[in-house]
């Protein structure tokens, strides 16, 4: 089945679909996106997806490009039309087209665009060994909460921890605390059996699977602190774990290069992933 994405009211096969080069989000990355989750076709904890993006939309001053209900129509139909059973959903919202210059122009229609894409189930070897980070410091702006575009700090910090041989970068801020990774939200777990990630605030995406696992671990006898904890901390930590929409939960192993206790993936985060991935498979409606 050959992919399409839908551009502005039209569905274009995915190879030549194109906005125009004076899009804002092309010479401004002046834009907000998505990405959802996929599960047996259908869309996971999309509410709160569809609240995070309203928010970045406001926070942007972009006008939403269309209701809610009507949006939800156009990703379950760009889900069909793609076939995807397993995989994400992005979305990506800009402020338009208009001539260049800073200021908002005075008329310009939003640019919408959707695509979906099949993902393979994350590798064995990443549940069985865990994976390694390289930390950085947070060279980002100080709006980090609003799920925009632009994402060039994050892009530079992934590829230096490809190259460095790890699969994530944890960012640093000028206090030592870690604030979160390139495209996922950062937890530990201290030798006392408390599960820690960081506080919302503007300094990290408030992640829609970090949201949804809080509220899974609400329901259980685990202890949960929301607050920050700095690098030194986590490199003393029984277990250390990221979140995101793509991969859902991944133990870390190794920071630095420094094994995290045992340097084998640990029972928290083994509960946690398999308390999320039957959180998904609910509502996918499979159980
Ligand atoms: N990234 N922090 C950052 C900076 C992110 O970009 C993301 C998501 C997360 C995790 O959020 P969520 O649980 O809502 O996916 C945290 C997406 C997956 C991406 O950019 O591809």
């Amino acid at each position: 089945m050959s992919r399409i994405a839908y551009v502005n009211g039209r569905y274009l096969p995915h190879r030549t679909a194109a906005v125009h080069i004076e899009d804002r989000g092309y010479q401004f990355a002046d834009g907000v996106y998505e990405v959802v989750p996929v599960q047996r076709g259908r869309l996971i904890d999309e509410d709160l997806h569809l609240d995070r993006l309203e928010f970045s939309l406001g926070e942007l001053e972009i006008a939403p490009p269309m209701e809610r209900r009507a949006l939800q129509l156009v990703l379950r139909e760009v889900l069909r039309r793609n076939g995807v059973a397993r995989g994400i959903l992005y979305l990506q919202v800009t402020r338009g087209v208009a001539p260049r210059d800073h200021k908002f122009p005075l008329v310009a229609r939003p640019s919408l665009v959707i695509t979906a894409k099949r993902l393979k189930p994350v590798p064995a070897k990443y549940l069985e060994e865990g994976v390694g980070v390289i930390t950085l410091p947070d060279l980002r702006w100080k709006r980090c909460d609003i799920k925009t575009i632009a994402l060039l700090p994050n892009v530079l910090g992934k590829q230096r921890a490809v190259e460095e041989g790890a699969y994530e970068a944890w960012q640093i801020d000028p206090e030592g605390m870690v604030t979160e990774g390139t495209s996922t939200n950062a937890w530990i777990v201290t030798k006392d059996r408390k599960i820690v990630t960081r506080p919302l605030g503007h300094e990290i995406l408030p992640g829609v699977t970090r949201r949804a696992l809080l509220d899974l671990l609400r329901t259980t006898d685990l202890t949960l602190e929301e607050r920050s904890f700095a690098l030194s901390e986590a490199m003393e930590a029984a277990e250390a774990f990221l979140t995101s929409s793509s991969v859902f939960l991944l133990p870390i192993t190794r920071i630095d290069g420094e094994p995290i206790a045992s340097g084998r993936p640990g029972d928290f985060a083994k509960r946690l992933r398999q308390l999320y991935v039957d959180h998904a498979e609910r509502q996918a409606g499979s159980v």
